[in-house]
């Protein structure tokens, strides 16, 4: 036992040393998109259809055999006060009995053989039916399972979602309202162990610990408890060593690791080191390079709508509204009658928000378009491939505007064309719409648009090279979120929370067609409902009547 334990400890460490990145990990799975979770509701109703018919034919099956054996009682109770039971053994004087007896015997325990083999046919037959009909779906299999427990600890660490509430289901939203939220079941002792384990794989400590020790006490609060405390009590014992030991060797935070500041051990605790802890404040660090931790940090402190700029920087942003009608080149006076809402989120790099860009008719249709185009997410690699991701949860479609039936899409990139006067139409100007839906859990890691980083052009198609880079990205939000999924930029310091049929807008590159490094952004987790976002990347070279390249390499953009 104890050798068993010291080696899971030791185990647990090695995972610790040898695991990556656990923001980066985060799988393409099943509950990475909202629409594939409901498919499964729709797969699930099928079975239980399924059973219930099995079931209701069972029942008849039971009752036959039942009868026999209650028959049989019955009669051996009459049968003995009428016999002579006394003398040891069961006699049959009756003809009638000996009769009665022999066809029990013979024809009745035939029914009931035949009941029993329907039963272990049709038993058979229901196990077979199922697993063909799971084989022919989409159905979740274990990995999806672990991947919905590490989206949940995710979740508990980027938003701080208060553990004395979250075993029971319940945790208050965050986003521009903060609502509460219940599940419609609370977590079970035993699936508190499970989280727990799974956190202490993926190097959450801290949240190991928290978890352990939620299982404790419902194990302690539940009637017929789904673990007990003996087989809890060696987990939480062993994750506050291994937590200990990692945050005093290795501090309490890293790429693959966090623990809390202070060891869970008290003599430790009271270190000299981990006295001046409690003093240690945040400190932003803005319009920099920030480290992969400080980004971390940055994006999760961001997606928890935290405000991370001088208040002289917030309060400088506007609202106002854009007509466009004394543009030079784009004097069409689209917006006369219905300006743009324009909302400044970021001057610096420049970042802004468009209100009420699409209706909710135009992005309900857009999700209807791409819904049945929903494909594994897929990003660019380190060497320029496309690789199916393990960065990105989400699933994705990519839609053009000449296959559409009507002119939907074309009348949108017409209208991102007036907002941005920006070419977007023409193939070598803009990319295919993007459609991205992000179920629970589901996120985007810190990343910039533009791509052609590598300084050697050969990586890059001749097509490529001819379009250029992502110069600008538009990014329209075609779904309300109900609590996350915000866009956070760390290093500029900005969240933009997620509204149906507002849009995003940013330039990727200065004029000179330099990458700006500030316009690093990621799609913060979902932490409740279902995020569905559409992408119209613009790029470069054919913008060049326009937006001709700046004399400096670090001129900025600013029109819209
Ligand atoms: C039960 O299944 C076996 C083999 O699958 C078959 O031979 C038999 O006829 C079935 N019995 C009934 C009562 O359907
Ligand atoms: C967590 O929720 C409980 C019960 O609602 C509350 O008493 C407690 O203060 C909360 N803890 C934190 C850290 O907000
Ligand atoms: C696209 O715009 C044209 C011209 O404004 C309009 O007549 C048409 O109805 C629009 N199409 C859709 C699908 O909204």
């Amino acid at each position: 036992m104890t050798a068993g334990l010291v080696l899971a400890a030791a185990a647990l460490l090695v995972q610790a040393t040898h695991g990556q990145n656990f923001m980066s990990q985060a799988r393409e799975d099943m509950f990475s998109a909202t629409s594939k979770l409901e498919d499964l509701l729709s797969l699930e109703a099928e079975i239980v259809r399924m059973v219930e018919r099995y079931l209701e034919a069972a029942n008849h099956r039971v009752d036959i055999i039942k009868r026999y054996v209650s028959e049989y009682h019955r009669l051996s109770t009459e049968g003995g006060t009428g016999g002579g039971s006394g003398s040891g053994g069961m006699v049959v004087a009756h003809p009638v009995d000996a009769y009665l007896l022999l066809k029990r015997l013979t024809v009745e325990w035939a029914s009931v053989e035949d009941a029993m083999t329907l039963h272990a046919n049709a038993t058979q037959e229901l196990v077979q039916r199922v697993a063909l009909f799971r084989e022919r779906s989409t159905f979740p299999v274990m990995e999806d399972l672990h991947g919905a427990a590490v989206a949940l600890v995710r979740l508990q660490d980027t938003y701080n979602l208060n553990m004395t509430t979250l075993p029971a289901g319940t945790f208050t939203g965050t986003g521009p309202t903060s609502s509460e939220f219940h599940s419609s079941k609370p977590l079970s002792a035993r699936d508190c162990l499970f989280l727990g384990k799974h956190a202490l794989n993926k190097g959450y400590y801290d949240k190991a610990i928290e978890w352990f020790e939620a299982a404790l006490e419902r194990a302690s609060d539940e009637e017929d408890a789904s673990a007990s405390r003996d087989e809890i009590e060696p987990f939480l014992k062993s994750a506050i060593k291994v937590h200990d030991d990692v945050l005093e060797t290795r501090g309490p935070r890293g790429l693959d690791w966090q623990t809390k500041w202070v060891p869970v051990d008290e003599e430790l605790a009271s270190k000299h080191k981990y006295r001046e802890v409690s003093n240690q404040r945040f400190q932003p660090k803005l319009y920099q390079q920030q480290s992969e931790e400080e980004e971390r940090e940055h994006f999760s402190r961001l997606c928890r709508g935290q405000r991370l700029r001088p208040v002289e920087v917030e309060t400088s942003l506007v609202c106002r509204l854009v007509a466009h009608t004394h543009g030079r080149l784009h004097n069409h006076g689209y917006f006369t009658l219905m300006p743009l809402l324009l909302e400044e989120m970021s001057l610096d790099p420049y970042i802004v928000v468009f209100h009420d860009f699409l209706t909710a008719h135009q992005t309900d249709a857009i999700i209807e378009r791409a819904k049945p185009k929903l494909a594994t997410s897929r990003h660019r690699g380190p060497d320029g491939d496309f690789i199916t991701s393990m960065i990105r949860t989400s699933k994705n479609a990519w839609l053009r505007e000449s296959d559409e039936a009507d002119d939907l899409l074309v009348n949108l990139t017409k209208k991102i064309e007036m907002t941005t006067r920006l070419h977007a139409l023409r193939l070598s100007a803009g990319e295919d719409y993007q459609v991205a839906n992000y179920g629970i859990g589901g996120l985007y890691v810190t990343h910039t648009d533009h791509l052609m980083m590598n300084p050697d052009p050969s990586v890059y198609t001749a097509w490529e090279r001819f379009m250029g880079d992502r110069f600008a990205t538009f990014m329209v939000y075609l779904s309300d979120v109900e609590a996350g999924g915000a866009t956070v930029f760390p290093r500029a310091g900005v969240t933009i929370w997620p509204k149906r049929g507002s849009a995003a807008f940013w330039w990727n590159l200065y004029s000179s067609g330099v990458g700006d490094e500030n316009t690093r952004h990621g799609g913060c987790p979902v932490l409740h409902g279902s995020k569905w976002i559409c992408n119209k990347w613009v790029h470069y070279n054919d913008q060049f009547l326009q937006h001709p390249c700046g004399r400096n390499t670090w001129d900025k953009l600013v029109v819209p």
